[in-house]
């Protein structure tokens, strides 16, 4: 072998070996789905809940879906319509530049105090945000358990006032899939509607 044939053999293999490095390396850096903050988290489970129009609704009823979640109150003054009016922007943003993956989510508002959130209370409360915002009620047993399987930490405050009173509770965006496994939370601290669109275009596919 010639010394310019021993060159261009050690040039073809030279490109061999950059190629498949290459390649290794797009497989890596491009990963189907980045894992969430809450992946293999033991979140979640099965629920039997009221929608807005008296009807029940169960967690099965999104199979297959996306599900954007927030735990909060109507009556609540400040938080929680900060937090869903953030969530219906998001939400909006994210069905505006991928509308067949946007109809893939199912934004939920579950209450934290069905005394005062009844059916008939959250249709107009929810209707503000979203659309397609789901409002879920029900007896304080469902709710408790409801709340207790997701993680949320929610009290009453006693303010003395029977019927004014507010609740302390925890403030986040969850983010379940279609199989009701958690994938990630936003916490209402430094919440913005672009980090719900980016959450969403993240992990929705
Ligand atoms: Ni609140």
């Amino acid at each position: 072998m010639n010394s310019a044939k021993n060159l261009r053999l050690w040039l073809v293999l030279g490109v061999a070996v950059l190629l498949a490095a290459g390649l290794g390396w797009m497989r890596f850096a491009t990963p189907q789905a980045p894992p969430g903050n809450l992946a293999g988290a033991s979140l979640g489970g099965p629920f039997s809940l009221t929608n807005q129009d008296g009807k029940t609704v169960r967690d099965t009823d999104f199979a297959g879906r996306y599900r954007l979640i927030y735990f909060g109150y109507g009556f609540c003054p400040d938080v929680c319509p900060t937090d869903l009016a953030l969530v219906g922007r998001g939400l909006k943003a994210f069905e505006a530049q991928s509308p067949a993956l946007g109809a893939k989510v199912a934004p939920i508002f579950i209450t934290i105090d069905p005394q005062r959130d009844t059916p008939a209370a959250l249709k107009p409360f929810v209707a503000a945000f979203h659309p397609r915002l789901v409002g879920l009620t029900g007896t304080p047993a469902q709710i408790s358990a409801v709340t207790r399987a997701y993680g949320v930490y929610a009290r009453r405050m006693d303010t003395g006032d029977a019927e004014n009173y507010l609740m302390d509770h925890s403030a986040m965006v969850y983010l379940y899939g279609p199989d009701g496994r958690p994938i990630a939370f936003l916490p209402h601290q430094g919440l913005t509607a672009q980090a719900i669109t980016q959450m969403l275009a993240t992990h929705v596919g």
